[in-house]
């Protein structure tokens, strides 16, 4: 037999794997996603996202502390809002004594190294479930809305949060947003935006863990329809004339193409976002012995970094760096 070129040679041991290796997956990589509530001494478990928890502000301090110590350098903040302070003009959503708010600065201030995001869109706030205003015809008013998204970005930066993350995917949302952190004083405040974000059916289990899902219709007039792919290279250079700093892809996994693809046509950091859907679905299969959970973990964040993200927002954050430490 002769075969000119063995493949295989490359493959032949751990060693010679490991010094072939174009991608490698870091703690320093990750970004904690975590969820927190009104009340003392609540680590209330979402029962759709087996291992994530819904936790008081103080156990939330703990929680940070905990991943800071394991090496992760950023947590992404997302509040559950009670029903009572829900509104049409989701005004709760920058009262600077809000929870939102407090838990920033109570993060921040037992942690300062802690990078801390937070998420700029109005549903856990809206009475309607949307991530805009709803106008009575039942649109989702654009130019309205973009006011709210200020008043909310201004209210997290005074908090105390470094990245705000805009999610709403209203149009002209970072160039106003932007505008209003220089006029405030605020320039120091970067904006990672979720550029693009498509409407999927894979937020499910988020929506659960804060109640915030839609009261009527879905979201396809504002998030990305899933068939397109240049449509997001428009919203990158948008994001990218209007002041973004670090730009989101969000679904992630059945989105690698347009990690790539953002990757490819930007010189700013990549995000992407293994969302809720894809982190149950790993746990709900593993818990069932179907598949090994650990290391399905492993491949899937892997293969982020491997499509070109230089970051990764994901519920395994922890799991994965207790795993490196
Ligand atoms: C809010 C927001 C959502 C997610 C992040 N920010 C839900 C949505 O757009 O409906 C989803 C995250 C996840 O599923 O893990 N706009």
């Amino acid at each position: 037999m002769q075969i000119s070129s063995r493949p295989r040679r490359n493959r032949s041991s751990r060693g010679i794997r490991d010094l072939i290796a174009e991608t490698t997956l870091d703690t320093s990589d990750l970004i904690a996603p975590l969820f927190f509530l009104e009340g003392k001494n609540q680590v209330v478990p979402i029962e759709s996202m087996p291992g994530q928890n819904r936790y008081s502000v103080d156990e939330l301090v703990k929680k940070v502390r905990d991943l800071s110590s394991l090496g992760i350098n950023c947590v992404s903040l997302f509040p559950v809002v009670a029903d009572g302070l829900k509104s049409k003009t989701a005004r709760e959503s920058y009262n600077s004594d809000g929870l939102n708010q407090i838990a920033v600065a109570e993060v921040k201030n037992a942690c300062p190294d802690m990078i801390v995001m937070t998420d700029i869109a109005l549903d856990p706030y809206s009475s309607d479930g949307h991530d805009g205003l709803v106008s009575d015809s039942g649109e989702v008013l654009n130019d309205e809305t973009l006011e709210i998204l200020a008043k909310m970005a201004l209210a997290q930066a005074k908090a105390g949060s470094d990245i705000l993350g805009p999610s709403d995917m209203m149009d002209g949302r970072v160039g106003y947003i932007r505008q209003a952190l220089e006029e405030n004083n605020f320039s120091n405040v970067s904006i990672m935006s979720y550029t693009a974000k498509y409407a999927s059916s894979f937020y499910g289990p988020f929506r659960d863990a804060l109640d915030s899902a839609p009261k009527a219709g879905d979201k396809k007039s504002y998030q990305m329809d899933y068939r397109n792919s240049e449509e997001a290279l428009r919203e990158l250079y948008l994001d990218e004339s209007e002041g973004a700093d670090i730009v989101m892809i969000k679904p992630g996994i059945s989105y690698l193409d347009i990690i790539q693809k953002l990757k490819l046509n930007t010189n700013l950091p990549v995000a992407a976002y293994n969302v809720s859907g894809e982190y149950s679905m790993v746990k709900a299969a593993s818990q069932k012995g179907w598949i090994d959970g650990e290391a399905v973990m492993i491949e899937m964040l892997t293969s982020f970094k491997r499509a070109g993200a230089d970051m990764i927002l994901t519920y395994f954050a922890e799991e994965m760096a207790r795993l490196k430490s």
